[in-house]
């Protein structure tokens, strides 16, 4: 019998610690890849001298050919270049675009019963496009940011009260970045809302501080992103389809009239199993709350747009 397969194409910072979680995890064997020729297989000896030391036995492979990922039960996409001096936000997002797209294409024609996890950013604009360039069920193809966002809000709130982080559960929707939707109401400590815990002006700062999470971590770091809690955060969900644990998840998915949003990908509650998204979950949202989602659908709609210009893939 097989083991299962992953695939992470890019193999940067996200990448490969993405790569040391899911051996580490012991979920699957790895096929790291990536455009920089020895980069990934460096990284993939490296990780396998450890296997000893972390006593597991999962294959870790790097390379720079697709041949190599045939047959991955999931592929993970953080491929992408970083904003450089000079270069324009509609340059980088051409420059992504592409490469998210090709990695999406050159994965399902060696993997083609494979789930895609869209990770480079904008990674709801980034969904959209590999989704349209693959042809994929709905249910195959979605965006990580979610469960890094709830994260992050989690994190935060277990902060502010001194309480065991797994003890708090939050869920944030939306698209990842200032527009995102952090849901106050449905946060809890062990089932308590936080609302009981907590004062308004309290909440409303966790909150700002979630929608600036990425961007906190850039300016003390300077030299990029994050990537150990987003690595944490594919391989929650990884672990939810390979394990078929129907986990409910916030995940960037293609909505076909869910919260009244039509043809966009944006981040909802959704079950994760070995298919894939088993189903969405509608949630009651207050007017207020229904209206911010808008505004991060509004903000996902513009980008998708615009991303389809530059690409000229619009008909
Ligand atoms: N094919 C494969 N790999 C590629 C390609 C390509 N066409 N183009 C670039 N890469 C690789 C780079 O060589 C690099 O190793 O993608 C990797 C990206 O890694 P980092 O620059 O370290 O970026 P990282 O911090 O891992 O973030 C990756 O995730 O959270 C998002 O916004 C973040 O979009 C970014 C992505």
């Amino acid at each position: 019998c097989k083991s299962p397969r992953v695939t992470i194409v890019g193999a940067g910072r996200v990448g490969s610690t993405l790569a040391q979680r899911v051996a580490e995890k012991n979920l699957a064997d790895v096929v790291l890849l990536d455009i920089v020729e020895g980069m990934p297989q460096g990284l993939a000896l490296d990780l396998l001298e450890a296997r000893g030391l972390e006593l597991h036995h999962r294959q870790i492979i790097g390379t720079n050919n697709y041949a190599d990922t045939c047959d991955s039960q999931i592929v993970v996409i953080t491929a992408g270049v970083p904003r450089k001096p000079g270069m324009s936000r509609d340059d980088l997002l051409k420059t992504n675009a592409k490469i998210v797209v090709d990695a999406a294409k050159n994965a399902i024609a060696f993997s083609p019963n494979a789930i895609l996890i869209i990770v480079t950013n904008p990674l709801d604009v980034m969904t959209y496009l590999a989704w349209q360039a693959t042809g994929l069920p709905r249910y195959r193809i979605m965006g990580m940011a979610g469960v890094l966002d709830s994260a992050r809000f989690e994190t935060f709130i277990a902060l502010e009260l001194g309480v065991l982080p797994a003890d708090v559960q939050a869920v944030v929707l939306g698209s990842h970045g200032d527009l995102m939707v952090p849901l106050s109401r449905y946060a809890t400590v062990n089932g308590i809302p936080i609302t009981e815990l907590l004062d308004r002006e309290t909440i409303g700062r966790l909150v700002e501080r979630t929608r600036n999470g990425g961007g906190e971590i850039v300016e003390l770091m300077q030299t990029g992103g994050a990537f150990f809690a987003p690595a944490s955060a594919i391989s929650v969900m990884v672990e939810s389809i390979l394990l078929n644990q129907s986990r409910l998840l916030a995940v960037a998915t293609y909505l076909q009239g869910e919260y009244g949003l039509n043809d966009i990908v944006i981040g909802v509650p959704c079950r994760l199993g070995c298919a894939g998204i088993e189903n969405i979950v509608e949630l009651h949202l207050t007017d207020e709350e229904a209206e911010a989602l808008q505004s991060s659908a509004q903000w996902v709609r513009d980008n998708i747009t615009q991303a389809q210009e530059i690409l000229a893939m619009k008909p």
